[in-house]
């Protein structure tokens, strides 16, 4: 699918004004992950891939979070910001991938597994980490890895993104746990390699929550604002994008020059497709759903996060 342009998302202007005048009167501030809708992108005040949002959650200085994004990235910044009320902008959106690691499952595993570190992606539930030595997301994955002294680690939940920190880390044995993330674990080979060969003057760009065998194809491995910045600093004029298709909003506002190609297979995060305006209106009206982690998760998994920021993005 080829679009080279980029039309501007509409936001109602009354909804931008109620928007508006919500935030001011409830000093908050809206966050949004790239893979929200475009219209999200427009009215939030920060959009960002994981680690930045945790980033602008522990600088706020906004009494209350408005969250577009999944549960995970709500807790964390949660966790990040105790005194603050932090807001999910919709209930359901959750993270299928989180959901494939449970503290009770990597409990277990850690008896089998003594004095071997656990460094789990930040898409997971808060009593997960709470469990982890600390925590990383696609942006920081590999100085995490590093950072760590242990040889022998455990990673959870995402298999493809243990896989490819693996590969960057040959002194280390990492340890897999079979999560992975459905939006980009089912991308097919044959579609890509086709992609690529009709396209043989684009730049190849994937996120490594996506398979090996894909990412042996690529010319660029990132996160979703590494993958942003890498196109707009190459002076290659077309790209294939492998990640959720949140991101080209931005790409194609901020390279009107540029051309990016998507794989026939939309790569649609739908819970991340679940937070609408109208969430966000709510959201700011009710204050609710509060997204709150337990007082007795919270100082162990903080303490996972925490670490993690501690060291630069890769
Ligand atoms: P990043 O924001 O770290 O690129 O991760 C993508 C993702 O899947 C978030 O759910
Ligand atoms: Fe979870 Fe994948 Fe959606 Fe990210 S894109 S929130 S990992 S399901």
């Amino acid at each position: 699918m080829t679009m080279p342009g980029c039309s501007p998302p509409v936001v109602p202007e009354e909804i931008r004004t109620r928007i508006e005048t919500l935030v001011r009167e409830r000093g908050a501030v809206v966050l949004a992950h790239y893979y929200c809708r475009p219209e999200i992108h427009e009215v939030a005040h920060f959009v960002g891939d994981s680690l930045g949002l945790s980033q602008e959650a522990a600088k706020t200085s906004a009494r209350v979070i408005i969250f577009c994004g999944v549960h995970f990235m709500a807790e964390t910044a949660s966790l990040l910001c105790p005194g603050k009320t932090v807001v999910l902008a919709n209930a359901e959106a959750g993270c299928p991938m989180a959901d494939m690691v449970e503290p009770e499952a990597l409990a277990a595993r850690k008896k089998e597994l003594p004095g071997v570190p656990v460094l789990t992606y930040v898409n997971s539930p808060a009593a997960v980490k709470a469990l982890s030595d600390i925590c990383c997301t696609s942006a920081n994955v590999v100085a995490v890895l590093r950072s760590l002294g242990s040889r022998k680690i455990l990673m959870t939940p995402d298999r493809n993104l243990a896989g490819y920190a693996q590969k960057l880390t040959p002194e280390k044995e990492v340890l897999t746990w079979p999560g992975f993330c459905p939006t980009h674990h089912r991308l097919n080979l044959a579609e890509i390699l086709e992609l690529k060969e009709r396209n043989p003057d684009a730049l190849v760009l994937a996120h490594p929550e996506c398979q090996a065998k894909i990412l042996r194809e690529v010319d660029f491995i990132g996160s979703t604002s590494g993958i942003i910045k890498h196109a707009a600093r190459s002076d290659r004029r077309k790209f294939v994008v492998l990640t959720e298709e949140g991101v080209l909003h931005p790409m194609r506002k901020n390279n009107p020059g540029k051309i990016f190609l998507t794989p026939k297979t939309p790569m649609i995060c739908p819970n991340m497709k679940k937070n609408t305006l109208q969430n966000i209106v709510d959201a700011l009206e009710t204050l609710s759903p509060v997204v709150k982690v337990p007082e007795e998760i919270r100082g162990p998994a903080l303490r996972a996060v925490e670490l993690m920021m501690a060291v630069p993005r890769d």
